[in-house]
């Protein structure tokens, strides 16, 4: 068996060439990167890699993580700058002993010593968003932290290999400096090749208060199907959430178990998520709400154009 598994629906290319691979024999750290650097290097998609909106300085800061399930290797970056492909960097940085996750220059002065493409990553259309972004917020009072819409992928190969990764630019406007739960272990991401995997999407205040993707691991290593462990895990920690703070950030899961079957919870509404296994075509779902349970359907042909149109649509100045 193989699968893998992704959040948001700009992952679904990259899910298309891991599948590829997979199906081919290939390797899940192989099959993983080449679908996260796939999101990555697309530069209408503002909240990964090229295209990525920037923090309130006007600096694209990137967050990035890889995890391997056989050995539990880990290697994450954050707050890194300049540079086209940050999951490569922390898939580089999985392979060494110590110093596996790099923040800011020193991880840009590892990247540049490795010989990591160096890339501006600041786009025209970013800098539009952020002046836009200036402007509203000088004319009404509304919160900056918006847009994040992290990439996390869990993946398993023919071996039995089980990866996962993330990557993104965090929240739009965000301070300099600021990490969210990517590249985080047990938040933003967790693999274990006995067990499974999961991967988070969301506000990364919130998740990285419940270690909400090892909380996943945790619960699939207990018996627990992946769709089960995703719900109970993130509809326990958004009520614990509500209760002690009155609210919940956003907070998307996705899991995959070492036998490719997989599951979503999320506590938002219009999660999409992509998918691909050796018994599933590559394939969008939108997740909606129906009796307290999350259910799967397929993105229409009509949902998927738009989303493209609207991702890709002229902007204007404000
Ligand atoms: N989940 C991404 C972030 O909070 O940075």
């Amino acid at each position: 068996m193989w699968g893998i598994i992704a959040t948001w629906r700009m992952a679904a290319e990259g899910v298309g060439k891991a599948a590829d691979i997979l199906k081919n024999g290939g390797d899940a750290g192989d099959a993983i990167e080449t679908a996260v650097r796939e999101v990555e290097d697309f530069p209408y998609y503002k909240s990964v890699g090229y295209g990525g909106l920037p923090n309130e300085e006007m600096e694209v800061e990137l967050d990035a993580a890889y995890m391997d399930g056989d050995t539990l290797d880990i290697g994450a970056v954050a707050a890194i700058r300049d540079f086209a492909n940050p999951v490569s960097i922390a898939r580089r940085l999985s392979k060494e002993k110590v110093n596996n996750l790099l923040v800011g220059e020193g991880a840009e002065k590892f990247a540049h010593k490795e010989g990591f493409e160096r890339k501006n990553m600041l786009t025209d259309r970013a800098k539009i968003h952020y002046r836009n972004r200036v402007k509203e917020l000088t004319a009404q009072e509304i919160k900056p932290y918006s847009g994040h819409d992290t990439v996390g992928m869990v993946c398993l190969d023919t071996k039995g290999k089980m990866t996962t990764a993330t990557s993104t630019s965090g929240l739009f406007m965000k301070k300099k400096g600021r990490v969210g739960d990517s590249p985080i272990a047990g938040s933003g991401f967790y693999v274990d090749s006995k067990i499974g995997g999961a991967s988070a999407t969301g506000l990364g205040e919130d998740v990285m208060k419940g270690c909400v993707s090892y909380e996943i691991v945790r619960l699939m290593r207990d018996g627990l199907h992946p769709q089960e462990a995703c719900e109970k895990a993130v509809a326990m920690f958004d009520q614990e959430l509500k209760e002690r703070r009155g609210q919940a950030g956003d907070m998307s899961l996705i899991a995959m178990n070492n036998k490719g079957e997989w599951g979503v919870a999320t506590n938002i509404e219009g999660f999409s998520f992509a998918v691909a296994t050796e018994n599933q075509e590559p394939i969008v779902y939108l997740t909606r709400h129906v009796d307290g349970k999350c259910v799967h359907e397929p993105a229409s042909q009509e949902w998927l154009d738009d989303y493209m149109r609207t991702r890709m649509a002229p902007l204007e100045e404000k």
